[in-house]
């Protein structure tokens, strides 16, 4: 199979621009015009299987970890890297779960509702599955260390990946008391280089791009076209659940927009490769508090427009965030993000998937996760946005009732407990500190803990009373 250099570069996204790179340069933006970049293919000369079903046949080979692993296995859907580069560390075992009780909160009639369940993978969280291809392009070009600003899920899966593979030190910047602790312990357990900087994640992402250049770090933010080659896997896994039919919907949270980005390149791929014959419909799910997709998208029409998008309306916008001093503030501390650094990605992706917007309330977040936990897997309150936009798109006629809908689970629940029990707790101080500060004003779905005395009789009543 023809790999790497042979059949890969990277692009500019930019069409007017478009201009090319081999894949041996690290970069994050284009030198000639400033756009993202794409990895790409000259998808003649690389060896596409006829069908997806195709893939099943690496079930039985399980043996190998470039089968084992869930970004692998689809290895000739991102041919970049030769065989012997290729890190993984056993990512993307996930699972696509239909939940009938998901399904009936969402409003769907037809059927179960999907949960692609990407807290199954090492870290926890889908950040895995990029992490796995930025490691791998890392490794070709002998990098030794690199570098993220995270709401928390990167840095716990970059420093994963260096703990477990020892190719690099990880060097994670994170606001100030702007990450979960499910997420900064796993960063200081395994031993990356954490810098707390005072600020946000929209800080923290400006420094570390400022500081990698400086440094030659390598930088595995969603900038990083690599990164965004392996989340394409996750979409293949959701057909793979689905025995290769394609849902009506796929709704995703959206924080720096790296996950629908790069959902939006997969299916355009599949679809130019005669893989699929129908592109599912995108639904993007920004938090309230950090909606700047929503607001650009839905409020002020900005598009994709093939590529000449209109950058003075994005840039009036983020003026205007500055005048106002507003921060992204939300209990989904994960996609806490005010400027998404995929944004034009995300436009390309919402033109080529039909897709939409909405924001949800951390009040509907919060239903939502409970709803989660309560008939599917249990996940973080980012991941609930996916369920709560798709209840909101059903009531609004958006999504129909019979139709299939995968929602993304993007993290573990584990991730972020201070949320889960501040919203089932009895400790009203807790519930305010935690949750009733964002405008979360009840806790509709709370499975309250019964206190007892250390009384058997007292025991034994409660659990009759209750049980
Ligand atoms: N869900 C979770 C659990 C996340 O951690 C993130 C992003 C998102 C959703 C949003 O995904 O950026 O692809 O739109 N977390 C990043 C981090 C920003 O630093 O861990 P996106």
């Amino acid at each position: 199979m023809a790999t790497g250099k042979e059949i890969a570069h990277q692009r500019c996204i930019s069409p007017r621009c478009g201009a090319t790179y081999s894949i041996d340069e690290v970069r994050v933006a284009c030198a000639a015009c400033g756009s993202l970049l794409d990895v790409a293919y000259d998808w003649d000369r690389a060896a596409v299987p006829a069908s997806l079903q195709w893939f099943e046949s690496k079930w039985s080979q399980r043996h190998d970890p470039l089968c084992f692993s869930g970004v692998w296995r689809f290895r000739e859907l991102l041919p970049f890297a030769a065989a012997q580069h290729v890190v993984t560390i056993g990512e993307g075992q996930t699972l696509l779960l239909p939940s009938a009780g998901v399904a009936k909160y969402v409003g769907l009639t037809g059927g179960p509702l999907y949960l692609q369940y990407e807290g199954m993978n090492p870290s926890g969280s889908f950040k895995d599955n990029g992490m796995s291809a930025a490691f791998t392009h890392a490794r070709s070009i002998g990098a030794r260390r690199a570098a993220c600003a995270s709401t928390g899920n990167t840095s716990a899966s970059l420093a994963l990946y260096c703990s477990v593979t020892n190719l690099m030190r990880a060097i994670i910047f994170v606001g100030s008391g702007k990450i979960a602790y499910g997420k900064l312990a796993q960063a200081l357990d395994y031993g990356a280089l954490t810098v707390q900087i005072a600020g946000d994640f929209d800080d923290a992402m400006q420094r570390v791009k400022e500081v990698s250049a400086k440094l030659g770090i390598y930088l595995v933010n969603s900038v990083n076209p690599f990164r965004l080659e392996g989340q394409k896997t996750i979409m293949y896994r959701v057909l793979e659940g689905l025995r290769w039919e394609v849902p009506d919907w796929i709704v995703v949270p959206g924080g720096n927009l790296g996950n629908s980005s790069a959902f939006g390149k997969a299916f355009a791929e599949l679809h130019e490769l005669g893989l699929i014959q129908r592109i599912p419909r995108l639904a993007v799910i920004n938090a309230a508090g950090a909606n700047t997709l929503h607001e650009l998208y839905e409020r002020r029409g900005l598009r994709w427009n093939a590529g000449a998008l209109d950058r003075g309306t994005i840039d009036a916008y983020y003026r205007e965030l500055d005048r106002r001093q507003q921060r992204a503030e939300t209990i989904a501390s994960a996609i806490e993000i005010n400027r998404p650094v995929n944004l034009e990605k995300c436009l390309r992706a919402l033109a080529v998937c039909d897709g939409v917007v909405r924001e949800v309330s951390d009040q509907q977040i919060l239903d939502a996760k409970a709803q989660v936990g309560a008939g599917g897997l249990g996940c973080e309150p980012a991941s609930a946005a996916s369920v709560a936009g798709a209840k909101l798109l059903v009531e609004e006629g958006i999504i129909h009732r019979d139709q299939r809908v995968v929602c993304v689970l993007t993290g573990h629940q584990l991730k972020d407990p201070t949320a889960t029990v501040a919203y089932h707790t009895t400790d009203q101080e807790m519930f305010n500190q935690v949750l009733g500060r964002r405008g979360v004003k009840r806790a509709a779905f709370a499975n309250r803990a019964v206190e007892v005395n250390n009384d058997l009789d007292e025991i034994v009543r409660a659990i009759q009373l209750y049980s």
